[in-house]
């Protein structure tokens, strides 16, 4: 059922334009300028009277959280925060009756999650539900959600759980920012079109395959490998680390770039490629100077960039083109040269890229 791909991780990097679009089709109406998603329509007072929005989940379904802040901030003006579930649930949080706490799991089976959103319902909050697994524990305990439309995720690193998830929380926030007015009309006319051509953009950016396996093959043996984005692409840097070390167990960490000259440039050195997701967008101007300065200390860039780009290009060692999308929905594409970069740095290393070492799909113990 591998599809004729090597493996099932693979397959489902390559599945991200259609589940994508499974989870954007009847929700989005962009002749109507409609967002129809029940969970979130029978419940829309409770999301507009929302003080703030509390996001738990774990792992690569918390990246996707983060990345729903900075949608959610911007598009719907209502405040974010996002917390990993095992901490949440330890440490006697402030939740209110106004709060509206959204949990985000691929399995609907993580156990930090699960009794993160018991402590939410048990404090008089609304809890809604981003789950893939239809029926599973989270999608029951939560009281309503909407859930993605990856089909079974069966590789142990998250891909198309992760872009699938970012879809379903920008309609949500399109669709608050429509009921709120914090986005002009035209401006939310144009991320509807827009989210219409992402699958489009997706497929564009897997395109990329070949250039990722080539840097791959360069960078395959290295030890330590940092990621750096601004803004919307500070999450898709974590998840970028993420993916690396799970599958390839080479040490990476993700960080803003900015932050850089907070520490970890004391790492920079020849021997360490630092992987920079710098798409044309608001601030390219401050990724620039960062990559000035791991080059100016030798260290070896590996830039995702906007097609087209000339600016990193003159200064990176190795350069990753992707299509044009506006920074909002940029983590959709940006991330997908990331999953394959660490597929085939995976795969040369002869690891277990479906089953990697000490991981388990569903983690439902704590
Ligand atoms: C990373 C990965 C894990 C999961 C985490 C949460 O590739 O798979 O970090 O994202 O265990 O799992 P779910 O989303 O099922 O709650």
């Amino acid at each position: 059922e591998k599809n004729g791909y090597d493996h099932f991780m693979l397959k489902e990097i390559y599945e991200q334009p259609n589940v994508i679009k499974d989870t954007y089709r009847g929700r989005l109406h962009t002749d109507t300028g409609m967002i129809k998603m029940a969970g979130v329509e029978d419940n829309l007072q409770k999301f507009l009277n929302a003080n703030r929005i509390l996001i738990v989940a774990c792992g690569t379904s918390w990246h996707a959280g983060l990345v729903a802040e900075y949608i959610f901030e911007e598009f719907a003006r209502i405040p974010v925060e996002v917390e990993y579930a095992s901490e949440f649930r330890y440490r006697n949080p402030i939740i209110n009756k106004d709060d509206v706490v959204i949990a985000i799991s691929q399995s609907g089976e993580t156990a930090d999650t699960l009794a993160a959103i018991k402590m939410a319902k048990e404090n008089g909050a609304f809890v809604f539900g981003v789950c893939n697994v239809v029926g599973s524990s989270i999608s029951r305990e939560t009281h309503a959600g909407a859930y993605t439309h990856a089909g079974p995720e069966i590789g142990v690193a998250s891909t198309k759980a992760f872009t699938t998830q970012i879809t379903v929380l920008t309609l949500i926030a399109l669709r608050l920012a429509n009921a709120k007015g914090t986005l002009t009309k035209s401006d939310y006319f144009r991320y509807l079109q827009e989210m219409e051509l992402i699958p489009q953009k997706v497929e564009e950016a897997l395109q990329t395959n070949d250039v990722a396996q080539k840097v791959a093959a360069a960078y395959k043996d290295a030890s330590n490998c940092l990621y750096l984005g601004r803004g919307y692409n500070f999450p898709v840097a974590l998840e970028g680390a993420l993916k690396l070390k799970e599958i390839s167990y080479i040490h990476a960490e993700g960080y803003p770039a900015a932050e850089m000259k907070h520490g970890p440039i004391a790492l920079i050195d020849e021997q360490m490629p630092v992987v920079v997701v710098a798409p044309k967008q608001e601030h390219y101007d401050k990724i620039v100077s960062n990559i000035q300065e791991i080059k100016s200390r030798s260290g070896k860039i590996i830039a995702v960039v906007t097609k087209g780009d000339t600016q990193v290009k003159d200064l990176a060692d190795h350069v990753i083109e992707i299509p044009e999308v506006s920074d909002a929905l940029s983590p959709l594409v940006t991330t997908i040269p990331l999953q394959l970069l660490s597929y085939h740095i995976a795969v040369m290393r002869g690891c277990n890229v479906d089953q990697p070492r000490n991981l388990a799909k569903s983690v439902t113990v704590e």
